[in-house]
């Protein structure tokens, strides 16, 4: 049985790219990561990235999160394109709409669990007073309200990712994007994890891209996407057989 692609509405894409092209190094050491790909995601899909290891599963999301530039191609994050944008406009447009999380948290070692959360919301001009409220409302909603006072030090991994989670939903993003966000923490902690961020962006109607190669959190995706030779080649819905997805690529 083969699973339909939803049919791509520009009005409800979250992201649409064509034709990604991505090499790096110089001369006769370029070599090519990304080559034509493509894929469309729905507004408040939660999708997951796979591929074997050095596939450009970090490159590709890094280009959808506006921290790479791609060499060629289009993409659209929400509507708009941001291929030809300049180093400037894509970092006011990341900051304005994005939100990462990273397998190791990047969390900063000597501030608090609070202090981590509210100063990302400082970082972008909301006032002090204002920013600690949020971040100890989102540290509540995350289950960290009595650990908010703690280091990241002192806290275990399954709580880093929290504050992680907390914090990278504190800008209220349209979209967020997770780098291997369980490879750091056990079965146990990762499944936590999972469960609280599908929870959240789902609530929030926050469109996930995940990128990961642990198998057992695939059930939370509503897509796989399957990224082999430089290009999405096949999506599936978990469990599910694998579908054609060459009609998106250019
Ligand atoms: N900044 C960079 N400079 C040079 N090569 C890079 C850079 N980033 C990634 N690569 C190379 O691109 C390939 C894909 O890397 P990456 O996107 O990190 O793969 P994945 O996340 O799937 O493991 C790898 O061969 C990697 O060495
Ligand atoms: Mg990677």
């Amino acid at each position: 049985m083969t699973v339909p692609v939803k049919p791509m509405n520009g009005a409800t894409l979250a992201i649409l790219a064509r034709g990604v092209h991505k090499s790096f190094g110089v001369g006769a050491n370029r070599t090519p990561v990304l080559s034509g790909a493509g894929l469309g995601i729905q507004r408040g899909e939660v999708v997951f990235l796979v591929g074997p290891s050095g596939s450009g599963k970090t490159t590709l999301l890094s280009i959808l999160g506006c921290i790479l530039t791609p060499d060629g191609g289009s993409l659209q994050v929400l509507g708009r394109e941001v291929a030809g944008m300049s180093v400037d406009e894509l970092t006011a447009y990341r900051r304005q709409h994005l939100g990462f999380i990273f397998q190791t948290f990047n969390l900063f070692p000597t501030l608090s669990a609070l202090d981590n959360v509210a100063l990302s919301l400082v970082m972008r001009g909301v006032p002090q007073a204002v920013a600690l409220e949020r971040a100890r409302s989102l540290l509540a909603q995350v289950g960290l309200e009595p650990r908010r006072d703690l280091r990241p030090a002192q806290l275990s991994t399954g709580e880093c990712q929290r504050v992680a989670v907390a914090r990278a939903l504190a800008n209220e993003p349209a979209i967020l994007l997770a780098d291997e966000p369980t490879a750091s923490l056990d079965a146990r902690n990762g499944q936590a994890v999972l469960t609280l961020l599908t929870g959240l962006v789902r609530e929030r109607g926050v469109t996930l891209v995940v990128v990961t190669h642990d198998n057992r959190i695939f059930s939370y995706a509503d897509r796989i996407l399957h990224l082999e030779n430089g290009r999405l080649i096949r999506a599936s819905k978990p469990g599910a057989e694998a579908n054609d997805l060459s009609h998106l690529q250019v």
